[in-house]
């Protein structure tokens, strides 16, 4: 990294975040403006979600919608809200050419065909969380569409490897809500300050611990792993590792960002391709343990390299600390 570059990530912790992505426009691979929009974009959306989020208790939203989405899964009222305000967001802005929502079974158009991005969205991860207010959040990453501008969205423009994301994050929302998002040039993390109304810069230049001491992992399915797996599981109680796991990905994946340890959604026989979604939740996390140092893997290969097929499919997810994740895919 060149000086002049160095000194323009070089922002005192503190700045919010509409003043850090003016000032790190310039580095991005594409500095129209249009990307910086659209990181802003997806804040505010963030900003109406945590305020929907923090007033459940009392609002009739919390609970379950009445339908279930393409997976089958129960909708909870809090996952359509936030998929509404996060597309209403992206529609206005007028950079994005389409979404794949976890909530959407086909690709949502939003006839802007001279748009050059392309969103993949977990609105809501880990709403059945909501009700009992345990922390949940938001998961995106942005692509470049690869088909001519102008022309109508194809396939091969939301079907595109996760190494091909020119940005990935999250919005968690926790005891405090927090937006933390990678252009490529490692991770920041902003603290979200509800009497300014703002993101402010809090966790600069994110690393993850090469290794750490915590493993999160759904225990109740055990019977159902494979020897590797309960080899390695049994490794990380050999060594007295701490057990964590709230069941809600991006919180999950949060606590290990900062503290060093491994998340792990395998596959079981029920679930044999594992439970998460390649697309909308596992690239863009892969995307960011990967910026902070740390690695992500199917169990066999490198999750950003899988080319994806479908909308929806699911991959196995071993993510966090780099020197973990090795460990546990050797076998
Ligand atoms: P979502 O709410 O978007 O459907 O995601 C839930 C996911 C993820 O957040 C979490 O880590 C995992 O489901 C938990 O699954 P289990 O209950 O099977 O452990
Ligand atoms: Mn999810
Ligand atoms: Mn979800």
């Amino acid at each position: 990294m060149g000086k002049a570059e160095k000194s323009r990530i070089a922002l005192p912790v503190g700045s919010n975040l509409d003043r850090f992505i003016m000032k790190n426009q310039e580095a991005f691979k594409y500095a129209t403006g249009e990307l910086s929009q659209l990181i802003r974009d997806l804040a505010y959306a963030g900003k109406v979600v945590n305020r929907e989020i923090n007033r459940a208790g009392l609002a009739d939203i919390t609970g379950a919608y009445g339908a279930e989405n393409v997976q089958g899964e129960d909708q909870q009222n809090l996952d359509v809200a936030a998929d509404i305000r996060f597309t209403r967001a992206l529609q206005k802005g007028g950079e994005v050419a389409a979404i794949v929502s976890e909530e959407n079974a086909d690709i949502i158009d939003l006839n802007n065909p001279r748009a050059k991005y392309i969103i993949a969205i977990d609105p809501l991860d880990g709403s059945s969380n909501i009700d009992v207010n345990v922390s949940v959040g938001t998961i995106f990453s942005i692509y470049r569409r690869v088909s001519p501008l102008g022309s109508p969205v194809q396939m091969e423009d939301v079907l595109q490897a996760g190494k091909e994301q020119i940005a990935a994050g999250y919005i968690l929302y926790g005891s405090s809500a927090m937006f933390v998002y990678t252009t490529g040039k490692g991770v920041n993390g902003f603290t979200y300050e509800p009497s300014l109304g703002e993101f402010i810069l809090s966790h600069q230049n994110m690393k993850i611990p090469k290794e750490g001491n915590i493993f999160s992992i759904n225990e109740g399915l055990s019977n159902h792993f494979d020897e590797p797996l309960e080899a390695y599981l049994n490794l990380c109680k050999d060594r007295s590792y701490s057990a964590r796991y709230i069941g809600s990905l991006v919180a999950d994946f949060h606590r290990n960002l900062l503290k060093g340890g491994i998340y792990i959604y395998p596959r079981t026989p029920k679930v044999p391709n594992g439970k998460l979604r390649l697309i909308y939740e596992c690239n863009a996390l892969a995307m960011v343990a990967e910026q902070a140092g740390g690695s992500a893997s199917d169990g066999k290969q490198r999750i950003l390299d899988i080319q994806p097929k479908s909308l929806h499919e699911r991959v196995p997810f071993y993510v966090g600390s780099k020197r973990m994740v090795e460990e546990a895919t050797m076998g």
